[in-house]
């Protein structure tokens, strides 16, 4: 795809469904008894994997839109899938499907695309086996063979700050007999333990630790997926880049671990306005963006898991902004969708910024002037839009090989973004 420089960014948007929250709604409502009943679900196509593998495992779904009813008739209810579960570019809807499995008495295979064959599965896999599941993967990675049954609760040490190993961890424990815990060495988004107690999940948080008492029934929601916060970012940091620009976004998630990347920001010096609208299971709000003169400044070490997700557009941000930007304690980056770190470095010096590239992070001497270039997504949607939103500052065209895999969590960005350019 080839995308053109802007001149300035403007307008006014509310984002499809945060895809966090989609996932996790999507799988309790279909452990729980009833009907949940959700609007604005994500139209990412991870959380339509979801959907899809649910349906697979004998749930009705019916989705019209971003309206979607899943009919769920609790986990008893579930039946061995016909064949392989694939999750498609989704490790949420691997790592967390596989707690949700361990406690079911039969056979399910979780596998996906080839950038999530490459992504590791033990981290889930390891705590799931001393629950009592049987889980076998491929030195560590997808194929994921779960063979569920009776459950033992435990006491769970996470290494990695990690919400999808959290939440398998605890679908396990709820189908497990007494009670289970998961304590992880940072904390990770904490979207299960705000939303599972809307079914009637026993959840109790203590410091890093979240532990849930087994076997209690779900019952099934209504709820609205607020905007996805991730997505928002993008379109942040473009008016911020951009001169004489303004984005507004109403109904945005903004839960604490997720929109820390809005705090990074403003202390590099973004004009931003954020205003919390609602404050039910998850915080909810507007947030406004307007140019501003950036300067880099080093992500601190303890926001780095609440932002791992926006390293790819705060870089971005970086190699716009004025000074050094950096990043440090973030190797995860080279386990997700991509090797987030090489794809970044690759991208922006092809653009000619100043990137030096770190085991666990990068460092970028900002405001060099950027050019079109050629540049690849490495099919991972995050690099493929932060490079875009770079794109929007560089003297010349940019031609983004597989763009189009932007779809995986925001269909619309190239859509919006054209209306916001215009
Ligand atoms: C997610 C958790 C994060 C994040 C991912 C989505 C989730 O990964 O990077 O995009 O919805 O639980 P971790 O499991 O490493 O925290």
């Amino acid at each position: 795809m080839r995308t053109s420089p802007a001149a300035r960014i403007r307008g006014r948007f509310t984002l499809p469904g945060d895809k966090s929250i989609s996932h996790r709604l999507a799988i309790f409502g279909a452990m729980a008894h009833g009907e949940t009943r959700l609007t604005n679900f994500a139209s990412s196509a991870d959380c339509a994997s979801t959907l899809r593998c649910l349906q697979a495992l004998g749930v009705k779904v019916v989705r019209d839109g971003g309206s979607v009813v899943l009919h769920g008739a609790g986990p008893e209810a579930l039946q061995a899938p016909a064949g392989d579960l694939d999750c498609g570019n989704s490790g949420s809807t691997l790592r967390m499907l596989a707690g949700l499995l361990a406690g079911r008495p039969f056979a399910a295979t979780l596998t996906g695309d080839e950038s999530l064959r490459r992504r590791p599965v033990e981290r889930v896999a390891v705590p799931l086996r001393a629950m009592g599941a049987r889980l076998s993967s491929i030195d560590d990675r997808p194929p994921l063979r779960v063979e569920g049954g009776a459950l033992r609760p435990i006491a769970w040490e996470s290494k990695v700050a990690s919400a999808q190993v959290k939440t398998a961890i605890l679908l396990a424990g709820l189908q497990a007999d007494g009670e289970t815990s998961v304590r992880e060495p940072a904390s990770s988004r904490d979207h299960t333990e705000r939303l599972l107690p809307l079914f009637g999940a026993p959840i109790v948080r203590e410091g890093l630790t979240v532990s849930i008492r087994g076997g209690a029934s779900l019952r099934s929601v209504e709820m609205a997926v607020p905007g996805d916060v991730s997505s928002a970012a993008f379109l942040i940091v473009a008016a911020l880049t951009r001169p004489r620009s303004e984005v507004r976004l109403d109904g945005v998630l903004l839960n604490r671990g997720r929109a820390a990347f809005l705090d990074v920001l403003k202390d590099m010096g973004g004009d931003i306005e954020i205003e919390v609208t609602s404050t039910e299971a998850e915080p909810v709000g507007t947030i406004v963006a307007r140019s501003s003169r950036l300067h880099g400044i080093e992500v601190p070490a303890d926001l780095v898991a609440s932002v791992i997700d926006e390293v790819p557009i705060l870089a971005v941000a970086g190699a716009c902004a004025e000074g050094r930007f950096s990043v440090s304690g973030a190797a995860e980056l080279r386990v997700k969708e991509s090797d987030r770190i090489s794809a970044l470095v690759e991208g922006l010096r092809a653009m000619g910024a100043s990137v030096e590239e770190r085991p666990d992070g990068l460092a970028i001497d900002g405001g060099r002037p950027l050019r079109g270039a050629a540049v690849r997504s490495h099919g991972d949607h995050r690099i493929a839009m932060a490079l875009a939103v770079a794109s929007l500052s560089a003297s010349g065209d940019t031609e983004i090989e597989d763009a189009e895999c932007a779809a995986v969590s925001f269909p619309e960005f190239y859509e919006v973004l054209a209306e916001a350019v215009a």
